[in-house]
């Protein structure tokens, strides 16, 4: 049988958390395919403590004895580690913690995705695609995308996958029924606790949400926070940041932009589409395609949805303010 070429995958901040429950996921070919060979080229700070971290997870991924995994590069240089990469996923970046919002992570995380907007549209490969992680992501990534000059912006997407996760699990739970009954969950805008999880047009078992789960109050002053505000309640709990589960999304939101067909949540350049303002990043449903995503517009929003969605919108907008300086 003849081997596919191999995929050039960056990750960045490769030894922390995600990273740690992202790169044998990859590397096992859980994410693009059983048969598609990888190369890892994996960004940390140059750091003693990150790199040598950074060996060390190298050194369990050699362990492994992979067959997918063709090659690795470790490097603290981003012009190094997206050279010719055809996936660069952004993880890199501090977690916030208890007590904090993602969006007090702008002024020390935006910064970074400038340098990497950069270094990803001067050595990256003319395919290359962008999921940002890194929180605030939505305005990280349009950070990163407002550098870019040769990569179109629709190559730039941020990860609302975890919430659409949570908000299908919750609706799962609340019904009593396999997640597999539930459908059409969708994630409007910011990966913030003002997001919307878009349960007016979701289905359960084919059946409007609404009409199986009747208790309005219910969707509307629990399920909503419930999503909204679960980042949260898993520092809480935890005290640290989701991990796993995000890992988990990230493979899920990078494995259906690469699989035609496939519809899911995915901030994007919002092109003003559901009433988002033009050029900030937000939540929203889309196609995969052979070489990238179309929205999918058709959802009427009643007004309570459009309700929310302006609230989402204008926290967005608020961020975009606050970063105004990095945006090239
Ligand atoms: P972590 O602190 O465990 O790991 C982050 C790693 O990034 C560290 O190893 C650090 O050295 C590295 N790093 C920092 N700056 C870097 C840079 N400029 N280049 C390369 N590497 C760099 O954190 P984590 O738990 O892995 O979380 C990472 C980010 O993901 C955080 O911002 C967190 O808030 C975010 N996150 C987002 C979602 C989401 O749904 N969008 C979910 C969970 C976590
Ligand atoms: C999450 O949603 O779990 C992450 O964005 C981490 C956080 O800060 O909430």
């Amino acid at each position: 049988m003849a081997t596919k070429p191999p995929i050039r995958v960056a990750v960045t901040g490769a030894a922390g958390n995600i990273g740690y429950a992202l790169l044998f996921r990859i590397a096992s070919g859980e994410m693009l395919g059983k048969d598609q060979p990888v190369i890892l080229q994996l960004l940390e700070i140059p750091t003693e403590g990150a790199q040598k971290a950074l060996k060390g997870v190298a050194m369990e991924l050699e362990d492994c004895a992979f067959p997918l995994l063709q090659d690795m590069v470790l490097t603290d240089d981003a012009n190094v580690a997206f050279k010719d990469v055809n996936w660069a996923l952004l993880v890199g970046s501090k977690p916030r913690g208890p007590g904090m919002e993602r969006a007090d992570l702008l002024k020390d995380n935006g910064k970074i995705f400038i340098a990497q907007g950069k270094a990803i549209d001067a050595v990256a490969a003319d395919n290359a695609r962008i999921a940002v992680v890194g929180n605030p992501c939505n305005t990280n990534v349009m950070i990163a995308a407002n550098q870019a000059k040769r990569l179109p912006r629709n190559r730039f997407t941020a990860m609302v996958r975890l919430d659409e996760n949570r908000g299908r699990a919750q609706l799962a739970k609340k019904a009593g029924v396999s997640i597999n009954e539930v459908s059409e969950l969708f994630i409007y805008g910011n990966h913030s606790p003002t997001m919307f999880a878009d349960f007016t047009h979701a289905k359960i078992g084919g059946k409007a949400v609404t009409d199986v789960i009747t208790d309005r109050a219910w969707l509307e002053n629990e399920y909503l926070p419930t999503v909204g505000k679960r980042g949260a309640a898993i520092i809480d709990a935890r005290g640290q940041s989701s991990a796993a589960s995000a890992a988990n999304a990230l493979i899920d939101h990078v494995r259906d932009l690469a699989t035609p067909g496939a519809v899911h949540s995915v901030a994007v350049d919002s092109e003003g589409r559901y009433g988002f303002a033009e050029g900030v990043w937000a939540g929203m449903p889309v196609r995969s395609t052979a070489d990238g995503y179309e929205v999918i517009t058709s959802y009427e929003m009643d007004d309570f949805a459009k309700s929310k969605i302006k609230i989402t919108n204008d926290e967005l907008v608020g961020e975009r303010e606050t970063v105004k300086d990095m945006l090239g």
